[in-house]
């Protein structure tokens, strides 16, 4: 049977209450996905298992199995705050125990937000070239949220709404056109 295709949210927040979040349901959204069809992995849940992890298999079997779900995804949402100008330290931890190999070729959608405008280039300058290392297949339209474009868990900036949309536009060819759960019961 045609196996369901496996959309996972990667929230690389380490903060439990994240704008972050809210960046990546909206495009979950608008890319015509439900909350419910896909798989949210948060990044502050992992940090007390991956913290201390120096090699992939020091991780426990929780956080190893958070793990096997990146690694399987078809495309992959990935999103982090802009932390002193880059990406935050445990989010870089993280794929640093991914297995690569897992990562060739892989779909990934990048997204960002900060608190200031003056490092909307993260996605380019630091999200980008990691992804590349993996030869991943990276949509080439990112989004980030500044400071006044989430406001009470919301995105109050039509140009952010614009952005969403191209982006979800730009990786509709790699969607299935239909619900995910659905495809796999109608295969
Ligand atoms: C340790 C730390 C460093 C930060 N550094 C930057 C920065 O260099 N540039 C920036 O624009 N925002 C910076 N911020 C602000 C966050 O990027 C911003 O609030 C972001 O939206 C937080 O996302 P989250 O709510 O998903 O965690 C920093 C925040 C923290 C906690």
């Amino acid at each position: 049977m045609k196996q369901p295709f496996n959309v996972v949210v990667l929230n690389g927040s380490p903060q439990a209450s994240s704008r972050t979040r809210v960046l990546l349901a909206t495009i979950v959204e608008s890319l015509g996905w439900d909350a419910s069809s896909v798989d949210s992995i948060a990044l502050h849940e992992l940090v007390p298992h991956i913290g201390g992890a120096l090699l992939r298999d020091d991780l426990p079997l929780v956080a190893q199995e958070a793990f096997d779900r990146i690694e399987s995804a078809d495309l992959l949402l990935v999103g982090c705050p802009v932390y002193r100008a880059g990406i935050p330290g445990l989010f870089k931890h993280l794929f640093d125990l991914v297995d690569m190999s897992t990562m060739k070729g892989k779909r990934v959608l990048l997204a960002a937000t900060g608190g200031s405008d003056r490092h909307t280039l993260v996605i380019d300058h630091h999200l980008r070239p990691l992804f590349a290392f993996f030869q991943a297949l990276v949509l080439p339209v990112g989004v980030y949220a500044g400071p006044t474009d989430i406001i009470s868990e919301e995105i109050v900036n039509p140009a952010l709404r614009d952005q969403i949309a191209l982006a979800a536009a730009a990786a509709s060819p790699w969607l299935p056109q239909r619900d995910p759960v659905m495809s796999e019961v109608a295969a």
